[in-house]
């Protein structure tokens, strides 16, 4: 089984179109979690067009409120960002190279270049207790250095595999092996995540090709599934993937 982290950031850009708090994140991330997600994602960008940096102690207590359910927040590890994820505490932080002014996340991270940078961040935010997973492409070659950086838990960025799902799905999950083997012979411990693009037609097939896959996380798609069948539907048609 696969942990569904839902992404709440669409529901939050509708939000912040008007005044009036609606969507309300932490009305919509309930029913998302009593619909089925095991867990909550929030991406709080510096200019906070998604998700506020306000929005995460009322979805960390409410996340309090099960006892299964988690929360992840994604972001630049910026200095602020870090101070702000570390007096949250959430359960999982998820660190992306993305620039501030990045429509979204569209790279992971070099692990050559940043290593030093990395290991003090990853310190930083374990010496408080919260769980630690950086965003990484689909290569080992960008791969270097993660017995220093200690992560507990690396992100898939699956955008090459919803691209490239369409015309040959055998072809697009096989780099994502191959880094999946890599880690399982060289960093045992370091769990899996996977994210980006993921929706109800390339899902099922990377989750049978990887079933270590401990979480995805999923917002894009999902919010555009529930504009067609509805929140519930949509959860339950997500869940029903993860679940197999
Ligand atoms: N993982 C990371 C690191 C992301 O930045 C995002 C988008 O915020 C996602 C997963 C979810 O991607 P999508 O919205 O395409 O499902």
């Amino acid at each position: 089984m696969t942990f569904l982290s839902v992404n709440v950031n669409k529901f939050a850009l509708i939000r912040n179109a008007r005044d009036a708090d609606l969507p309300n994140l932490y009305n919509i991330s309930k029913k998302c979690i009593e619909y089925g997600a095991d867990g909550i994602t929030v991406h709080p960008r510096p200019d906070e067009r998604h998700a506020k940096f306000s929005d995460l102690k009322i979805l960390k207590n409410l996340t309090n409120e099960y006892e299964k359910v988690e929360f992840n927040i994604e972001g630049y590890p910026s200095d602020e960002f870090i101070e702000k994820v570390i007096d949250v505490s959430p359960d999982q932080v998820t660190l992306v190279p993305d620039p501030p002014e990045a429509l979204t996340s569209s790279f992971g991270w070099d692990c050559e270049k940043n290593k030093d940078f990395l290991m003090e961040v990853i310190k930083r935010l374990k010496d408080n207790n919260i769980r630690v997973s950086i965003f990484i492409n689909p290569s080992t070659k960008t791969l270097s250095n993660l017995e220093n950086i200690k992560p507990d838990r690396v992100e898939l960025y699956t955008y090459d595999y919803a691209k490239n799902y369409q015309n040959d799905k055998i072809l697009a999950v096989a780099p994502y092996n191959e880094v999946t083997k890599y880690l399982e012979k060289e960093f045992p411990n370091i769990e899996l995540n996977a994210g980006h693009d993921l929706n109800l037609d390339n899902l099922d097939f990377i989750l049978k090709n990887i079933p270590r896959i401990k979480e995805v996380s999923i917002g894009h798609a999902l919010v555009c599934d529930a504009i067609d069948f509805g929140l519930k539907e949509t959860v339950n048609k997500y869940k029903q993937i993860t679940q197999r």
